[in-house]
């Protein structure tokens, strides 16, 4: 199947990179094709709410999502959210590229395609990925995304830290077993 993985640390060789370095590794092992896209890299404006596509339009900004990524979300059977935690939560960058559903949001609904999640943060306790987590399994019942796992890196905050991690193996399961 076709995998669009979105990247959202600023850190190319980072921690939530290099997880989803082996899930991609695993995936494209088992034959499946893998694109991926750096959202941080990216000119996506956030949502504006002006309304204009009625949830079902195009947008009125013109810029990478509109003209490039959102493209690419319809095409692809599966979508990979990486991400760093900040303040608890999904970076900027990512949650502006969810926002930019809403131009598509019942066409993008009916295609149930296929996601997964993987986090990593500084901080060793659960808590720390409520928020992520939460929002994450809302977003896949409202979108009728099916959920195919999650990779919660605790305690990955430096490269170093995440390579001597359990869950670079867990990344290559997650990959190995779509
Ligand atoms: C703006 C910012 C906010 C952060 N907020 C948190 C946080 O709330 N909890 C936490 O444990 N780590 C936090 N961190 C640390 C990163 O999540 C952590 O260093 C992670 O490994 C960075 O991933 P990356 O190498 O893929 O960029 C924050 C880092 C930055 C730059």
């Amino acid at each position: 199947m076709k995998i669009l993985v979105l990247k959202s640390s600023g850190n190319k060789k980072g921690s939530s990179n290099l997880l989803a370095d082996e899930f991609i590794r695993s995936a494209k092992e088992s034959g499946h094709e893998i694109t991926e896209y750096d959202v941080i890299r990216s000119d996506i404006r956030p949502c504006l709410g002006c309304n204009h596509c009625g949830m079902s339009g195009p947008c009125v900004q013109k810029d990478d999502y509109e003209n490039k990524l959102k493209g690419m979300i319809r095409e692809t059977d599966m979508l990979v959210f990486v991400m760093p935690v900040y303040y608890f939560n999904w970076p900027a960058q990512l949650k502006a590229a969810i926002d930019r559903f809403y131009s598509f949001t019942g066409e993008l609904a009916r295609m149930h395609k296929k996601t997964a999640l993987i986090a990593v943060a500084w901080d060793n306790s659960d808590s720390v990925f409520d928020v992520v987590k939460a929002c994450y399994k809302r977003i896949c019942e409202y979108m009728n995304f099916m959920d195919q796992g999650m990779v919660i890196g605790k305690g990955c905050g430096t490269p170093e830290m995440t390579r001597r991690s359990r869950y670079m193996n867990e990344a290559y399961e997650l990959g190995k077993k779509m």
